[in-house]
């Protein structure tokens, strides 16, 4: 009975002993291989050096104190911390091409001071973009679903949205109202929730044309209606991206053959171009071309709405119809960069969540390089004196980075193997769409699936019909003014009033109004100084 007890316990040991040994010489037969075709060679030096110079940069860093005039606010939309970790090994690999990859840099991580957001909602422990979105432009959070109103309002109550109490305006309308230009730029539709949060107030993110509002809300405002002419949508200077079927009536037949799909008539796009007057230019463009030629020094306006629905993904735009993230960037910037009081715009990577969604991985994290293209853009054409950006996400997703793969390993391979010796994948999914039939009760053998291409769905945990949020912390990036005041852990609301601040907008504290009491303060506290002399001397000579 001993005996085979014995065999079982040494059997264990040695597989154990085994494996572990066959990682060990993977990764080194890795190292030496990459170092041998031109890496960096990467001895304890050269850990110790980049830590030291790290720090030198560290500390030479400060703080920098004095009004934010322009704010650029980029937001990730299902921008988590594993799709940005995944997002610089494939620029690494990819794009810069720099070693292993995973030593390589996005631009967000240059920037100075960081933090996490808590994105839970009023009614909801995992956020939605809609909660979200009144939370980071807001500054309140409220319920699933609903945009720009607090949570009196339940989802779907029409008479609840239309309580002006019930409103919750947000920092675009704070620039406004102090002169400032404002843009929102967006790789979805302009009428999707997170955009959607900087101008509209709906009870249902749904509601983006009026077919899309049920029949007893017929008299409540769409959202395409409330941006084009309610404020402050119908006073922002710049909007790009998609959804042009929300602002033209179902009869009316788009450029790209494509049906508009309003049921009221109303064809949004002509009212909005009738802001064109002698002494105003409003531009309206559907193409990329167009874009490009817009003179940023004469356009005062400039609509953009350069498909029916979403852009297309990156890699599947057309080269002449649909223009980057980044490319709509550098316009807005251009344009909104003329007004002397400064600007406030709104930069949204909207797809990575899309991608992430139907578990298309691969194409997400492609979204999320592009997205942080765009930031570069924005960061390279303004500057850290006068200009505070902030970057973060709305929401995580069910989306991880598991297993022990090599230094260097292409993120679409195959990361190790289950008990069960079947393989699983580098990128891997808690739930979504990508399940497969289970062959013979076993788990989906992913070894023949054409897993290094953009539309390989990943096989989840769980099959649903679309991928959910994740509610762990996302994170928070800035630089410029006041930028230290993101640094720690902060309920996502916390950010309009932080970017307030830095900007004096708001009803809230804001630097100008601390800056003028403390100077009251100075001046109280001089006077009781004076004061206090003035009793002295009195009091000693009356002694
Ligand atoms: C990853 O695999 C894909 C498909 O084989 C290939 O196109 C790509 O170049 C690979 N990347 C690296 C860094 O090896
Ligand atoms: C909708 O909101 C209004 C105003 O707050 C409230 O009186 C009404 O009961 C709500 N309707 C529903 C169905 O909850
Ligand atoms: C669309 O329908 C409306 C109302 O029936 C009509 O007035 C209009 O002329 C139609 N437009 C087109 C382009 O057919
Ligand atoms: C308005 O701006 C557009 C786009 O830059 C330009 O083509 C057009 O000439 C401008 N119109 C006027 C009247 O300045
Ligand atoms: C998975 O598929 C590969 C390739 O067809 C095959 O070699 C392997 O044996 C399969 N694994 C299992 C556990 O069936
Ligand atoms: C995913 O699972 C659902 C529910 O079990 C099933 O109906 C569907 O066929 C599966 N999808 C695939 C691609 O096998
Ligand atoms: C107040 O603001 C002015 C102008 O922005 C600045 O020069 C000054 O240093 C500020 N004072 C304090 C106490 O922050
Ligand atoms: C108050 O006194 C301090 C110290 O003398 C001085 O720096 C400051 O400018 C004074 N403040 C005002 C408002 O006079
Ligand atoms: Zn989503």
């Amino acid at each position: 009975m001993i005996w085979p007890m014995l065999g079982l316990a040494l059997c264990a040991t040695f597989v154990q002993g085994f494996s572990a040994d066959t990682y060990m010489h993977k990764a080194a037969y890795k190292h030496q291989f990459t170092k041998a075709v031109g890496g960096e060679p990467e001895a304890p030096e050269f850990w110790a050096k980049s830590a030291q110079d790290s720090l030198s940069e560290k500390l030479k860093s400060d703080r920098r104190l004095g009004e934010a005039k322009n704010v650029i606010m980029f937001l990730g939309d299902g921008w988590g911390v594993s799709t940005m970790t995944l997002a610089r090994i494939l620029k690494g690999q990819e794009v810069d091409k720099v070693g292993f990859g995973e030593e390589g840099q996005l631009h967000v991580d240059t920037f100075e001071f960081s933090g996490m957001s808590k994105t839970f909602c009023v009614d909801a422990q995992v956020a939605d973009s809609a909660c979200s979105t009144t939370a980071y432009l807001g500054g309140v959070k409220t319920n699933t679903g609903t945009i720009g109103v607090t949570s009196d309002v339940q989802l779907g109550n029409c008479t609840a949205q239309k309580i002006p109490a019930n409103q919750v305006s947000n920092i675009l309308a704070w620039a406004q109202a102090a002169g400032k230009s404002t843009g929102i730029v967006t790789t979805t539709r302009v009428t999707h929730a997170s955009p959607a949060g900087a101008y509209a107030h709906t009870s249902h993110r749904d509601w983006e044309s009026d077919i899309d509002i049920p029949l007893d809300g017929k008299d409540c405002e769409d959202i395409a209606s409330q941006l084009i002419l309610r404020e402050p949508g119908k006073n922002i200077n710049v909007i790009l991206g998609g959804g042009r079927r929300k602002f033209l009536p179902f009869n009316f037949t788009d450029s790209e053959s494509q049906n508009g799909e309003r049921e009221d008539g109303k064809n949004l796009i002509d009212i909005w171009k009738s802001k064109n007057e002698p002494n105003v230019n409003a531009t309206y463009v559907e193409t990329v071309d167009d874009l490009k030629n817009v003179d940023a020094a004469k356009a005062d306006y400039l609509l953009g709405l350069f498909a029916p629905s979403h852009l297309a993904y990156f890699h599947e735009q057309a080269p002449d119809q649909d223009p980057t993230l980044t490319e709509m960037t550098e316009k807005a910037i251009e344009i909104l960069s003329k007004n002397p009081k400064g600007f406030f715009l709104f930069v949204e990577g909207g797809r990575i969540d899309h991608a992430h969604h139907d578990n298309e991985a691969l194409r997400s994290i492609w979204e999320a390089v592009e997205f942080d293209r765009a930031i570069k853009k924005g960061d390279e054409m303004t500057s850290d004196d006068d200009t505070l950006i902030v970057v973060t996400a709305d929401h995580s997703h069910a989306f991880s980075f598991p297993g022990y793969n090599v230094r260097g390993e292409n993120i679409t391979n195959i990361a190790g193997y289950g008990d069960d010796t079947l393989p699983y994948a580098t990128m891997s999914y808690a739930n979504g769409p990508g399940n497969r039939t289970f062959d013979d009760g076993l788990r989906h053998n992913i070894s023949n699936d054409p897993i290094h291409t953009l539309d390989y769905k990943q096989v989840p945990l769980v099959p649903l019909d679309s991928e959910t949020h994740g509610g762990e912390d996302v994170m928070i990036f800035a630089r410029g003014p006041f930028a230290h005041l993101f640094t720690g852990v902060h309920q996502q609301s916390y950010i309009p009033h932080a970017m307030g601040y830095a900007s004096c907008l708001g009803p809230g504290l804001t630097y100008c109004s601390d800056n003028k009491s403390n100077s009251a303060n100075y001046a109280i506290s001089n006077i009781s100084l004076s004061a206090l002399i003035i009793i002295s001397i009195v009091s000693y000579f009356c002694r």
